[in-house]
């Protein structure tokens, strides 16, 4: 059984990814999408999106970072993944999924699942670029408007080669609203041959059970429910070896806000560190009463240091001793 940590733009950077795979639950992760437009894309922009290049594309742990890439020309997705490919990514993903108005106008995403056809040229065009050791993988979702295409298009996935299909299993106009339909993941693992991994709506050990249960998939991958819960992997790994282990309490995620604001700024991102802790809390508050108030004083903090002060504060409060 493998688990993956899902690709989430402007949310799983490589501090996010260096948190969630530290207990090494995760067997891999993928970076946020490289979107190819116009141009094969200088060297720096892959190492960008995935710092861990440095350490082999691994996290810290050592869980490897599969590199995404999102675009519809055949001719210059192939090259950019030919490049990502020589720079060391150990596998390449193409982005099926993304419902975002902007990137589907420019037809990029979840929009390409109308056109099985326009999929499989592009897989083609790519699986003859790269060197046939590094993998090619896909990541869709059930359809844009509808699902009347998704096993035409999980089929053309598998026909231009791909070595695996990951499943987020809502269409595009679904968004992110439950159900996911785990039960279409199962429909297309009986007719394709390449392993199936099941993504969406996985945020507890039972979401889990019953996805594994529904999609027939042992592979599952966790993005909200990562975020939200960062126990989750190693409760379902645990599990799997027939341990059990507790989620950790609210004062284990303060430690774990503070750790991972402190690091986001020792490599100089702390531009942004603030606002990631924010957009945490969001997912926080699902499994934690206490994040909802700290969010309501969080979302008023402008500065990274503000955010550490309040982060330490809420911590000696905890502890029994205000400051
Ligand atoms: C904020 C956000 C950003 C996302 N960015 C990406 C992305 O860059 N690439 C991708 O393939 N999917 C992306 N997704 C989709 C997730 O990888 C995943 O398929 C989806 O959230 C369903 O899984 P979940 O219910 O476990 O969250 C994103 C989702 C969210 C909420």
């Amino acid at each position: 059984m493998k688990l993956a940590l899902a690709p989430m733009e402007g949310l799983i950077d490589e501090h996010m990814r260096a948190f969630l795979t530290r207990d090494r639950a995760f067997d891999h992760c993928v970076t946020e999408f490289l979107r190819i437009s116009d141009q094969l894309l200088p060297k720096r922009v892959f190492q960008r999106i995935c710092p861990e290049h440095r350490n082999d594309w691994k996290t810290p742990s050592g869980t490897p970072v599969h590199l995404q890439l999102l675009g519809s020309d055949p001719l210059l997705m192939a090259q950019n993944a030919r490049r990502g490919a020589l720079l060391g990514a150990p596998v390449i993903d193409v982005n099926f999924g993304c419902p975002s108005k902007t990137v589907n106008s420019n037809r990029g995403g979840s929009v390409l699942l109308q056109d099985p056809q326009e999929i499989y040229d592009i897989l083609i065009a790519m699986r003859q670029a790269i060197p046939p050791h590094v993998p090619l993988t896909a990541k869709m979702r059930l359809g844009y408007e509808d699902k009347s295409l998704a096993l035409d298009n999980a089929l053309a996935m598998e026909a231009a080669g791909i070595d695996a299909l990951c499943i987020h299993a809502r269409t595009k106009v679904e968004g992110y609203k439950p159900p996911a339909h785990w039960q279409w993941i199962a429909k297309i693992k009986e007719q394709v041959k390449i392993p199936v991994t099941a993504n969406g709506e996985i945020w507890t050990l039972e979401d889990y059970k019953k996805c594994q249960q529904v999609s027939g998939c042992d592979d599952i991958m966790l993005g909200r429910g990562a975020v939200a819960s960062p126990n989750l992997a190693l409760q379902i790994k645990s599990l799997a070896a027939g341990k059990e282990i507790k989620i950790g309490d609210w004062h284990t995620r303060l430690h774990d806000m503070l750790q991972m604001i402190r690091e986001t700024i020792d490599c100089g991102n702390s531009k942004f560190a603030a606002g990631r802790i924010k957009q945490w809390l969001v997912y926080l508050q699902r499994g934690y009463p206490e994040a909802s108030p700290f969010f309501q004083r969080a979302k008023r903090v402008k500065t990274s240091l503000q955010m550490i002060e309040l982060l330490e504060q809420e911590i000696a409060d905890f502890n029994g001793h205000p400051t």
